[in-house]
């Protein structure tokens, strides 16, 4: 992209343009013989989205070599000049050496020994004194070369425009050069000087365009001097190394240059063409600079002025371009969905990128295991694509690089044997750049990818939308592990969808894709999930960072900005967050900071008892819920009651309830304990319930509090709405929680001191838990309510070995820093304690003192 550039102090002498050249067109005597011979060229006959130019098409196309290599584009004007661009000559404000560069005439490829092509030396470099940035215009520069260039078939220079000309609007006019052939992808050998056909745009209507701020917010105030040519659509235009090149247009014969390749948005991209320097409004400055040299540049007088512009009219209001990709009649019908058949093996389903090519899993076609190189028989594959009548010839498998040792790319690529025609189908898919961030909360859908089974059942709708990185990334990753802020390439794309889909068993096939919709328009957003089992979200590898690979071998496919973004007051986030401790059955107590689903506890179950009351529960592991035994069972009762268990609630908020889960209670497990009931019981469910946003186990801490943390007691306001709420709490220590409630408290048992006016926020009969979230960001299951009690809760590390025992997979955290309080001391409880213990002011006495002791 263009350089940003200084204003060089030693030009600041230069004068800007001075008005000494009037009008020449106006004023016919003014006018010097026409003793050069320009824009002609022998009768016959990168750019993005160009083609190979034929030798000599471009006679004043000049190469400009600096180290050793082609940098930028230039013209040749007269014989002893070439005009270019500022930004080509100018780093850290200072213009380069002329020395360093020379000048190559009559190159059409770049490939092979260049000694003997016609080079020049550049004796000298000058740029307008007002030239800053490209983006503040003045990109311009002449070069005055050591000696004139022998003017021949090959060689010739091309007509400048005097500031009267004008480039009717729509005008078909051609830029050439030896830059990248899109973003990041360089012309490659043998490096043929690349045309492609470029449309005048009006300044309105070019305006128009970059006002449209788009997703990075970049607008573009294009001022006086600056010239637009390109297409709303995007997909041709001029890139880097292009710079400095000529646009031209053919007027009466002759080949006027109305632009120097300058700057642009990305290359090729929607609604941002290329910018110019308008040569026109430079007349003054460039006959200036070239003043005494003989022959000089050629401004020919305009063959015959464009009628006032009808289209410029029409262009006041423009039409941003919108995507040709990406669009189907209805989810589940797409237009891209190809199926490739190779004989022998089952279709293998992938999806048309552009009009020759289509993108599929490599695995299908390649073996991991055998290193037999790529199949031979392509003449007998087959793609049926929607709507077309025969199915088509497969011309060339191009598979990833990675494609068979790295699941993230089990890619490959297919040409079909001649183009399709695109229109409502086929219809390619679009692509995400990069720096693509698919927003939390996008609607998406699983497509067919490879050679997998049918959607699960005939209402399979295959919904799903899309998780926080954070909370994506951190059931996968690792802990302490950065997650990706937007517009860093995420690692892995977590769609929620409804368990049902999966008919409570999960698919073991990487058998699907990942398309996700912005503003009606669908991307290939991720391909085949992650081989984790049953754990969901499921995880699917993002494809942003293959839109480079995937661009470069099918020269065309739709790579598309992102359609929606919403970067908040703030901009985007910034601050990068790490991945808490996970245990050996994967992540814990991880709650989504901004749940699509509006579930913001999601081990908060509820259990629902023989269908008259209800108690909280907190999901332990996949098949297990930990409640307050007296909650569940009564005092007395012998048979063991009816219980349903829901998670996936959030009490009013707005949440689907295709994210809900149920299962029945089929065992109530309760530890031995001896002369009394045990205060914690486990229910055991009728079947697991997988890891997903909406349902996520807590974590358990071996220590019982895990130091350094805050607690909470989560429950509800209200038993009948169920809206959660939480407490803050400080938990005492067992000293002072002893002497408190001097001999009365079975062994194990916590007491809480509730921060100031949040003593009445939980409702109690239902038995709500105590939690911890560590320092780390995990939450913590710390103790259930005790029965009549709203200080009081039974500690879950007292119950360390049951749990384990029991449940199996319980989520004990490792073990973290020294035990939350400092243990010996005296055993003997203050005398005040004693005679506070149940009064307000005794409690806040008591909070006193365990800071002291804590501190
Ligand atoms: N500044 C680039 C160069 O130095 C030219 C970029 C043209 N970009 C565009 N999108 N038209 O080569």
């Amino acid at each position: 992209m263009a350089r940003h550039l200084l204003l060089p102090l030693l030009m600041l002498g230069i004068s800007p343009i001075p008005g000494t050249f009037q009008d020449s067109a106006l004023s016919p005597t003014q006018e010097e013989p026409e003793d050069l011979d320009c824009g002609r060229r022998e009768p016959s006959a990168r750019i993005v989205g160009g083609s190979d130019a034929q030798p000599g098409t471009w006679p004043w196309q000049v190469s400009l070599h600096h180290g050793g290599g082609h940098i930028c584009g230039g013209s040749l004007i007269a014989p002893s000049w070439v005009l270019s661009a500022a930004h080509c000559f100018i780093t850290n404000g200072t213009l380069e050496p002329a020395a360093e560069w020379s000048a190559l005439l009559g190159v059409h490829s770049q490939d092979g020994p260049l000694d003997g092509t016609h080079a020049r030396a550049v004796a000298a470099i000058v740029v307008p004194a007002n030239y800053s940035q490209v983006e503040l215009g003045a990109d311009l520069a002449l070069l005055r070369l050591a000696s004139p260039a022998s003017l021949g078939p090959a060689v010739r220079p091309v007509c400048l425009p005097r500031a009267s000309h004008r480039f009717a609007h729509g005008t078909a006019c051609w830029a050439t050069g030896w830059g990248d052939v899109q973003e990041a992808d360089p012309l490659p050998l043998p490096w043929v000087l690349q045309e492609v056909e470029l449309r005048l745009l009006g300044e309105a209507a070019c305006q128009c365009l970059y006002s449209w701020p788009g997703p990075f917010n970049l607008t573009l105030q294009l001022l006086p001097g600056m010239l637009c040519a390109g297409y709303p659509e995007g997909r041709r235009d001029t890139c880097q190394g292009d710079s400095g090149g000529p646009l031209v247009c053919e007027e009466g014969g002759r080949w006027f240059q109305a632009g120097i390749t300058s700057f642009g948005f990305g290359c090729g991209r929607r609604n941002r063409p290329g910018v110019f320097t308008a040569v026109a409004s430079y007349e003054a400055w460039i006959r200036e600079q070239v003043m005494g040299s003989e022959p000089g540049p050629a401004f020919p007088i305009q063959p015959q002025k464009p009628q006032s512009d009808p289209q410029e009219l029409r262009e006041g209001n423009c039409t941003i371009a919108l995507p040709e990709c990406g669009k189907a009649p209805r989810p589940g019908s797409w237009p891209w969905e190809a199926r490739v058949m190779v004989p022998g093996s089952r279709p293998c389903y992938g999806a048309l990128v552009s009009e020759s090519w289509v993108l599929a899993p490599a695995s299908c076609f390649l073996d991991r295991s055998s290193s037999d190189g790529p199949p031979r028989d392509l003449d007998t594959w087959r793609v049926l694509l929607p709507s077309r009548p025969r199915a088509e010839r497969v011309a060339r498998l191009v598979p990833h690089e990675n494609a068979t040792w790295d699941y993230a790319s089990d890619l490959a690529l297919l040409q079909l044997g001649a183009p399709v025609n695109l229109s409502v189908a086929p219809r390619p898919v679009c692509l995400p750049y990069p720096e693509h961030y698919f927003l939390p909360g996008s609607r998406c859908r699983l497509a067919r990818w490879g050679r997998g089974e049918p959607a699960p059942g005939p209402g399979a709708l295959l919904e799903a939308e899309l998780l926080g990185g954070w909370w994506c990334h951190c059931l996968y990753g690792r802990q302490g592990e950065a997650v990706p802020l937007p517009g860093d390439p995420p690692h892995a794309l977590c769609p929620a969808y409804r368990e049902e889909e999966e008919a409570g068993r999960c698919w073991n096939d990487s058998c699907w894709s990942l398309l996700c919709q912005e503003e009606g328009t669908w991307f290939l957003a991720g391909i085949r999930d992650f081989p984790s089992g049953c754990l969901r979200p499921r995880a699917f590898f993002p494809l942003q960072t293959h839109g480079p690979w995937i661009s470069h071998v099918t020269r065309g496919a739709y790579l598309e900005d992102q359609l929606t973004w919403d970067w908040g007051p703030d901009g985007e986030e910034t601050e990068t967050q790490t991945c808490p401790p996970h245990t050996e059955y994967g992540a814990c107590g991880l709650r989504p900071e901004d749940a699509p689903m509006g579930v913001l506890w999601p081990w908060l179950a509820e259990v629902h008892v023989a269908g008259d009351r209800v108690c909280t529960g907190i999901l332990l592991a996949p098949g297990w819920v930990l409640v307050a035994t007296h909650c569940v069972l009564r005092p007395g009762s012998t048979t063991v009651p009816y219980i349903e268990v829901y998670l996936g609630r959030a009490g009013d908020s707005p949440l689907p309830q295709v994210y809900q889960v149920s299962r029945l209670v089929i065992s109530i497990q309760l530890p031995r304990h001896l002369g009394f009931r045990p205060p914690l019981a486990l229910l055991e469910l009728s079947y697991r319930v997988e890891p997903s946003p909406s349902a996520l186990p807590i974590c358990l801490h071996p220590a019982g509090v895990p130091p350094g943390a805050s607690c909470w007691v989560l429950g509800w306001k209200d038993p009948r709405d169920r809206v959660p709420v939480a407490a803050a709490v400080s938990i005492l220590t067992p000293r002072i929680c002893h002497c408190l409630y001097q001999g009365i408290l079975p062994p194990g048992t916590l007491c809480v001191l509730y921060a100031e006016g949040q003593e009445d926020r939980c409702e109690m009969s239902s038995a709500p838990p105590l939690l911890c979230q560590t320092t780390e960001g995990s939450w913590v299951l710390v103790g259930m309510a005790v029965q009549g009690s709203r200080e009081l809760f039974a500690a879950i590390g007292n119950e360390k070995a049951w749990i384990s025992q029991t449940v199996g997979e319980a989520y004990f955290l490792p073990p973290s820093g020294s035990p939350h309080w400092p243990t010996g001391g005296s055993n003997l409880c203050p005398p005040e304690l004693a005679r506070a213990s149940g009064s307000p002011h005794g409690v806040h006495f008591l909070l006193l003192l365990t800071l002291l002791i804590q501190s």
